[in-house]
């Protein structure tokens, strides 16, 4: 079988201009994620965790190494495509989940959410109804679905945030910290999710602030703290 993502020998670091010095995040690293896989990463604050799936996402160009993303359109490599294509592939096949909702002034939360669902052509009356299961899901209150996000609490627009960035399934799934400081209803309703779209065959990377919630789904641990082994098979790991 193919891999959804075969990365090799991915490297990324900074320069610290105002101190005339640059390290690396994270170098050389090689792993392969098939479909329906998912991969815990760990290691240290400032292991260069999030830097990777930035880099992955392509927020970030690595220095060196391969990307090698299967899309519905043929192999590409991430660390090299241009844009357009990464921007397409964002809108199509590439999720990413963080704990931040990106809220625009105006929108309400359920046009927040069905975004997703209308870029890929649904209409609008479907795409509404299929954000408010997401939003009840997630345990966002009905007298909230109209309103606008950006008044939010915090875990409101957390919460508005998992629905729109797991509306739809994607082939891809990058996830940094997405139930940081969740209540432990909306986490659940996110690891069972995760364990859907897993069924459906997802491939997936994410950092979790409680591992333990998603023991069940991990099939493979990468640790990025330096000097530790890079790959663990899964039946030696305790999280
Ligand atoms: N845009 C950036 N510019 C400079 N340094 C950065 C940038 N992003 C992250 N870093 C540094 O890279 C290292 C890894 O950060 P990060 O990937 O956020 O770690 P983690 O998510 O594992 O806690 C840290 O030392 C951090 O300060
Ligand atoms: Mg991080």
């Amino acid at each position: 079988m193919t891999p959804v993502l075969d990365i090799r020998g991915l490297s990324k670091g900074f320069t610290m201009h105002h101190l005339g010095q640059g390290f690396a995040a994270f170098s050389d690293i090689s792993f392969a994620v098939n479909a329906g896989e998912f991969v815990l990463l760990k290691g240290a604050n400032g292991a260069g965790k999030s830097t990777l799936l930035r880099t992955l996402y392509r927020s970030y160009l690595p220095q060196a190494g391969q990307v090698l993303f299967q899309s519905a359109h043929g192999p590409i490599d991430l660390a090299r495509a241009a844009d357009i294509d990464i921007t397409y592939l964002r809108q199509t096949e590439i999720g990413f989940v963080t704990q931040f909702l990106v809220a625009r002034p105006r929108v309400s939360a359920e046009a927040l959410v069905a975004e997703p669902l209308r870029l890929a052509g649904m209409a609008e009356p479907e795409a509404l109804d299929t954000a408010r299961h997401w939003l009840q899901t997630f345990g966002v209150k009905d007298t909230l679905w109209p309103a606008y996000p950006t008044t939010f609490s915090g875990g409101e627009q957390q919460k508005v945030n998992l629905a729109r960035a797991l509306i739809r399934p994607h082939k891809l799934l990058l996830l940094d910290e997405p139930t940081a400081s969740l209540d432990a209803n909306a986490r659940a309703a996110l690891v069972r999710r995760l364990a859907d779209l897993k069924a459906q065959g997802t491939a997936m990377i994410g950092v979790f602030h409680h591992p333990g919630d998603v023991e069940h789904l991990i099939d493979r641990v990468i640790d990025l703290t330096p000097n530790a082994p890079l790959q663990e098979e899964r039946q030696d790991v305790a999280v």
